[in-house]
């Protein structure tokens, strides 16, 4: 495959992000009153529940910025910000839901 294919492929595999990013932003809403809030009263997993919180606050932050911040210097910060935060994602909610099912039984 050629770069012209490569970076054609790039466009749709963002759009397709951009896309499921807008879905768990809509669940992630969700999550608030019927999860987040529940789950505090009850003082339940706050330690990773607040690290849930915190990550998905720093990924729609530096998406923000991957969006709207076009500076040489600041929007290379962004991406790696976002991507490693991205990664480590699935392990700590994998965490989450194990010590969190853990405490409530
Ligand atoms: C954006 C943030 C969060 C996400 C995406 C998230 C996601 C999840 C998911 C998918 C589960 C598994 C549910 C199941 O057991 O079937 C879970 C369980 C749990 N989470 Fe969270 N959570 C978040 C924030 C929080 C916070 C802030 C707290 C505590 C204040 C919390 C406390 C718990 C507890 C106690 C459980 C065990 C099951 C339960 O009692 O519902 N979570 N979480
Ligand atoms: C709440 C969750 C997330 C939101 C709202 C979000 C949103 C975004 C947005 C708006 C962009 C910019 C798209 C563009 O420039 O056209 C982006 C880029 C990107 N996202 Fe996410 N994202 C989320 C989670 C993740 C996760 C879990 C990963 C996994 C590794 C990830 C990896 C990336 C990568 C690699 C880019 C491209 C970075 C670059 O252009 O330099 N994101 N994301």
């Amino acid at each position: 495959m050629n770069g012209e294919a490569w970076q054609q492929i790039a466009v749709y595999l963002l759009m397709l992000h951009g896309g499921a990013a807008m879905v768990t932003l809509l669940l992630l809403g969700a999550l608030v009153p019927v999860h987040v809030l529940r789950a505090w009263r009850r003082g339940h997993n706050l330690v990773m529940g607040s690290v849930m919180v915190a990550l998905n606050a720093i990924l729609i932050v530096t998406a923000f910025g991957l969006y709207y911040l076009g500076s040489e210097a600041v929007r290379p910060w962004m991406s790696w910000v976002h991507l490693a935060f991205g990664v480590l994602l699935p392990a700590l909610l994998a965490l989450h839901i194990f010590l969190g099912r853990r405490q409530r039984a």
